[in-house]
């Protein structure tokens, strides 16, 4: 089995995945958050997708294209950076995203992206994959999409299986995944599931419902628990409080390196924490405190009590 970290915007960009490498392992692949289409890439896609800021990961950048056309200059500047997979965004749920088409947007009109996918797969000269929601506003409207998913040589599929308007509440229809198990039985693309796995339990769980499954992309659940996807593989983690000051700090440090400021490279520390503090019981008082820090010393003041004080969720 293999376990993927999922894409976040703002989030997974190369120092937090750099730090799950370094500090726990047992992730197969890399996303990175979606690059906007671009003639050229900005300096800060440009250097989280440096190679040599990826050394230590196997990453697949993600593209999310709105028409055929804008992918094959994609694909080039891809290419020449050494990638040799990517993947395709039809599942963002964000208003800016969506009106334009793009991410989830997409999934409103399914003869547009049957004709989106004809024009990327006929052309295409490298494996790229799809990940995507269930739906717009109802999975009702999975059967449909699903049909049209079923006509392309994906290298793989990955399913969030949640309509647009749910964003991420709710629980995932579970149902819309296995209705894809069966229409893919026969199929050689691979299915990967992805959505709220948050321990070990909720692996196991999806793992035997889904059988014809060997891929889970996990994203909220590793910030959460870092050493979840170690935990899934039976991989050791010798000392897990060392191991996640080690994560943080590694997370920190980088942060300061790209940031103007030592209030951003806070600030940045939130939706790392946002999700983390779920490794602590009883965190709420000390993140919040450790959240207004304004320099790195009241940060690590408080980052020291979180880490010398609480105890660990249990695993
Ligand atoms: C802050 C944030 C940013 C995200 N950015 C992306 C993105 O750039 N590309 C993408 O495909 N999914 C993105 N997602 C969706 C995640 O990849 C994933 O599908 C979602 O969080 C559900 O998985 P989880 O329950 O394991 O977190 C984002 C999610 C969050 C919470």
């Amino acid at each position: 089995m293999e376990i993927y970290l999922a894409p976040m915007e703002g989030v997974t960009g190369h120092i937090v995945r750099n730090a799950f490498a370094h500090n726990f392992g047992g992730l197969d692949k890399y996303f990175t958050p979606f690059v906007p289409t671009a003639m050229r890439m900005s300096k800060k896609i440009k250097r989280d997708l440096d190679p040599a800021n990826n050394k230590d990961v196997c990453l697949v950048p993600q593209i999310i294209p709105n028409t055929a056309e804008e992918v094959p200059q994609m694909l080039e500047q891809m290419k020449g950076l050494g990638y040799t997979e990517v993947n395709i965004n039809l599942g963002c749920p964000s208003g800016t995203v969506t009106s334009k088409k793009r991410g989830s947007g997409m999934l409103l009109y399914p003869d547009e992206l049957d004709r989106m996918l004809d024009g990327i797969y006929s052309s295409a000269d490298m494996p790229l994959s799809v990940k995507t929601r269930i739906g717009f506003h109802s999975p009702d409207e999975w059967p449909v999409i699903l049909d049209v998913y079923k006509k392309y040589p994906m290298c793989e599929f990955i399913i969030h299986p949640r309509v647009r308007d749910e964003m991420y509440s709710g629980f995932p229809h579970l149902d819309a995944y296995a209705l894809a198990e069966e229409a893919f039985a026969d199929s050689p693309v691979p299915l990967c599931y992805n959505g709220d796995i948050w321990k070990l339990s909720d692996y196991h769980e999806r793992a035997a419902m889904f059988p014809h499954t060997d891929r889970f992309m996990i994203g909220r659940g590793l910030l959460a628990r870092p050493d979840l996807a170690a935990q899934i593989k039976g991989l050791p983690v010798p000392d897990l409080r060392a191991q996640l000051r080690a994560f943080c700090d590694e997370i920190y440090d980088g942060y300061r390196t790209i940031f103007s400021s030592e209030k951003d490279a806070v600030w940045h520390m939130k939706e790392i924490w946002a999700n983390l503090s779920k490794s602590f019981e009883d965190s709420g008082s000390l993140v919040k405190k450790l959240l207004k820090a304004q320099t790195p010393v009241e940060y690590n003041i408080y980052l020291n009590k979180i880490f010398d004080s609480l105890e660990l969720t249990e695993r």
